[in-house]
Formats: C-alpha cells, structure tokens, sequence
C-alpha cells in the first residue's frame, strides 16, 4: 500500500494510504472496551484504514490475526498481547514480511518490535502499594490483604503484583493471605472474592484488585456476606473507570489508580510517523495519576468509559 514513486525512485509528497492492522487481545473490562473503541475512532480521524481483530483472550488467535495481516501486507502490524511469553516466532515473521509492529498495552518477551505504549504497570503496582501505606500510617499490624490478580501471565497481573509487593511488604505488619487470579473480569472477581470471604470471614483488611472490573464484582461479593466494603475492608484497585470512580464517590472503593486506555491518538501519531520514515523511542509511557474519595464524584461525571 505504499505511495506511488516518482521517477527519481523518491517516494511522492503526498500522503499514501495506510492500513493498520491490529490485534486486540479481547474484550473481559470497561478499559479493554473504552481502548479498543478509542483505537477505531482515533484511525477514523486520522484517516488510517483499520483492520481490527478481537482474539476474545488467545494468544493462538492473535498470531492468527497477525498472520492475516502479513497476508493482505498492511503497513504497520499493532498488538496488544494477552501474555507476556511465546511472541518470538510470530514477530520474526512480521520481521521478514518487512512490516513493522507496535506493541500496545501489554509487554512482549521479545525485542524485536519498534516501540511500546501504554503505562508503566510496575509504576501502578507501587502508587497502589504506596496509597496503603499512606493509608495505614499508625495502624498496628497484623494486616491482612487478599489480592485479585489478572491474567495469568499478562504484564499488568506480574507488574501490579511485583509493584505493590514490593513498595507493602517490606513493612511487616501487612500479610497477605490470598493472591489468586481473577482474569481481569468481574464475574470471576465476584468467585474468587467470595471464595476468599469463605475462607477468612472478615479477617482480612484490606482487597487490592488488579483492575476496576474485579473490584466491582469482589464489591458485590463483600456486600451479600454482610461487609462494608471501602469500610470494613479498605479496597484499592487499577484503571479509573466511571463505575469504579461512582463506586468510590459512594464510598464502597478507597483509591483507584489510573491507567490510561485512550491510547489510540498515541498509536496512529506513531503509525503515521513509522511510515513517514521517522524512528521512534522503544517506549512511549502515558502520563497518570491517583484518584482517591476526594475527588472521585467530579472525576466520575467527566468520565468518558
Ligand atoms: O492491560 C490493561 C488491563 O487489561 C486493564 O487494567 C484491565 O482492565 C484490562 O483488562
């Protein structure tokens, strides 16, 4: 799909067409669904045809998409990828078709792509981490946390577990006493939570959640046993959703940390720029900040997703 060449063999001045192809690891949260839909609107508005593959959680089906896209010889490949692990063969063939790939969200064990945007996940684990600490200041222990991590291998669970862990429990007063994987959905937040509840009654203090879904079903979960969330449990979780940020207006979440899904802009100015034949930082990190009981009811009603 590259421009037409002029006789001197330089590329003409006028802006080719682009196709984009990207793979979208699935559809389990609110910020999944609020990424993929700024993705399809920021390539309408930048006039960069997209082609968009949700792969519905299986890292096979992503190679499936990428392979397609090889196949109708897109510009510029773009992945957000469901684990970590496993990406090396399939690059390498987006490597030899010659097309340049854009990692989104998540991280890849592999180097050979041009550059990852999206947050510093490691960072979130430790603003969560810190926000408890702040939160605790003067409580003696022993602290009882129970943590709904995400996928199973995904950057976001490993990052905002290691994050957290590391900013918390070098403080002795906090334990935690249940860490298990709740798939970034609420439905499984729910479960697990009230397997937790099951299992601890009310001996536990404090629920991280990895993301703002888990959150809202573990909510659900505290509330049918007879607990105060937000009050008997402090509960702190990722994104920055608008139900998250209601549910915290109403008391029932403690902090929420932010993570940006509103990555589109940023990957079609780095598509357009690849194809411009410009070179791009390895890494393209969003800016984000903390929302807490403060301001959470006018953070809420400004909320887009
Ligand atoms: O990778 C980003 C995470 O994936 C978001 O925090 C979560 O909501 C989503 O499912």
């Amino acid at each position: 799909t590259s421009g037409p060449e002029l006789s001197s063999g330089e590329p003409a001045a006028t802006k080719h067409h682009i196709v984009l192809g990207f793979s979208q690891l699935g559809s389990e949260s609110d910020w999944r669904n609020a990424n993929s839909q700024s993705i399809k609107t920021a390539a309408k508005e930048a006039g960069i045809e997209l082609l968009f593959e949700n792969a519905e959680q299986s890292q096979e089906k992503q190679f499936e998409a990428v392979r397609s896209f090889i196949s109708r010889k897109v510009d510029v490949i773009a992945i957000a990828p469901v684990i970590q692990t496993g990406w090396v063969p399939i690059l390498n063939e987006a490597e030899e078709a010659g097309i340049p790939v854009i990692i989104v969200d998540r991280a890849v064990d592999a180097s050979n792509y041009v550059t990852l945007i999206g947050s510093d996940l490691y960072e979130e684990g430790k603003k969560a981490g810190k926000f408890l600490l702040d939160k605790m200041v003067g409580r003696p222990g022993p602290i009882g946390i129970v943590e709904l991590k995400g996928t199973e291998g995904s950057t976001p669970s490993i990052d905002r577990g290691r994050g957290f862990a590391d900013t918390v429990l070098g403080d002795k007063r906090f334990k935690v006493l249940e860490s298990e994987h709740a798939d970034f959905t609420l439905e499984q937040g729910e479960k697990v939570m009230r397997s937790f509840l099951q299992e601890h009654g009310g001996e536990m203090d404090v629920l991280y959640a990895h993301n703002d879904d888990m959150a809202l079903g573990a909510i659900e979960a505290i509330e049918a046993y007879g607990l105060r969330p937000g009050k008997d449990i402090v509960i702190i979780s990722v994104d920055g959703t608008r139900r998250a940020l209601k549910s915290m207006a109403e008391g029932k979440i403690n902090a929420v940390v932010e993570c940006n899904p509103l990555l589109g802009p940023n990957l079609m100015q780095a598509v357009r720029e690849l194809t411009e034949g410009r070179t791009l930082p390895k890494r393209i990190v969003t800016p984000e900040t903390v929302f807490t009981e403060v301001t959470a009811e006018l953070e809420a009603d400004n909320r887009k997703y």
